[in-house]
């Protein structure tokens, strides 16, 4: 494993092995062991979209390790003036250990990495969030003791989460359905890659989704970069919610998991949010952990 840029590049095994690593990680940061595995690393952090928990952990989680964390904003960068990425690609590569980039386009991401020779982790893209998507399933193991035959239900709309939640939980062994608007599906080659494992249903019916899920996960409506389909995406999805009549047909001991931040009565009630507030936040820090087992795994 050379770069973080899409969980289709791992493998199950890579995916297992950084799911223990993380538990190991967060055992020892919760027992004070020392944790100096980048002593003198640094990792460059480009940001061209808003964040709270990508920054933070990512930060923090440097930092616990003994490295340094360079938080790099698009606002301030050439690259936010035109400057080419295999420039700011080869340039990083020359100063620092590790790159993280939240950004737009994946290409942007798989073009760091493919002119630059150091590490590059995706921190968002339109079409993924592998960092969210590898913490989430270290809080579906913590809480349901396992990821094999455990079935998920995502509620919204085919976004960056639901393609990055059908790839990482079916080759984590999961069952994944998602519930959507058939104009707003996950990418259509993710869908041909999944439908082939035998474990992905898409359907416009939520209840039938949600029928005897083990987790109902869902996303706000309109994500980053569509803030001006904000009033038109309300129409669209109204209804995907995740809310008393949804949680009555999963299972009776279903959690809920949202990767923040959250629109309340919109894509989740108030109430089914707080009554599920544990789960969403250990979701929360397990970026932190997750992440930490990221970085050294690939600048360690
Ligand atoms: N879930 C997530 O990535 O949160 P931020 O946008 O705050 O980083
Ligand atoms: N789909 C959301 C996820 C935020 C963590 C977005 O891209 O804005």
């Amino acid at each position: 494993m050379k770069h973080l840029l899409k969980l289709g590049d791992l493998s199950s095994q890579e995916i297992f092995e950084l799911l223990e690593l993380a538990e190991k990680l967060k055992y020892e940061q919760k027992n004070n062991i020392p944790q100096s595995y980048l002593k003198g690393k640094t990792l460059g952090m480009i940001f061209e979209k808003s964040s709270t928990r990508t920054r933070v952990s990512f930060e923090v989680g440097m930092h616990q390790l003994g490295g340094y964390p360079l938080f790099l904003s698009s606002n301030d960068l050439q690259i936010g003036r035109g400057e080419p990425v295999n420039d700011t690609a080869r340039v990083l590569s020359r100063m620092i250990d590790g790159i993280m980039i939240r950004t737009y386009e994946q290409q942007e991401v798989e073009d760091l990495a493919k002119y630059g020779s150091i590490p590059v982790i995706n921190g968002l893209t339109d079409y993924a969030h592998p960092c969210q998507v590898l913490a989430d399933l270290l809080t579906i193991k913590e809480h349901k003791g396992n990821l094999d035959g455990i079935k998920i239900c995502f509620v919204g709309d085919g976004n960056n989460m639901a393609n990055s939640i059908i790839v990482g939980c079916i080759k984590a062994g999961m069952k994944v359905a998602i519930a959507c608007p058939e104009t707003n599906q996950p990418d259509s080659e993710i869908m041909k890659w999944a439908n082939e494992t035998g474990n992905l249903l898409v359907t416009d019916d939520i209840l039938s989704a949600a029928k005897d899920s083990d987790v109902l996960y869902t996303d706000v409506w309109a994500s980053m970069g569509q803030e001006d389909e904000a009033e038109e995406r309300k129409k669209i999805f109204k209804g995907y919610q995740i809310n008393d009549e949804l949680m009555a047909v999963a299972k009776e001991d279903a959690m809920v998991l949202h990767c923040l931040p959250a629109h309340r009565e919109e894509e989740i009630t108030a109430k089914v949010f707080e009554e599920h507030a544990d789960e969403i936040f250990d979701q929360a820090e397990n970026r932190l952990h997750a992440q930490k087992a990221v970085l050294v795994k690939l600048l360690g």
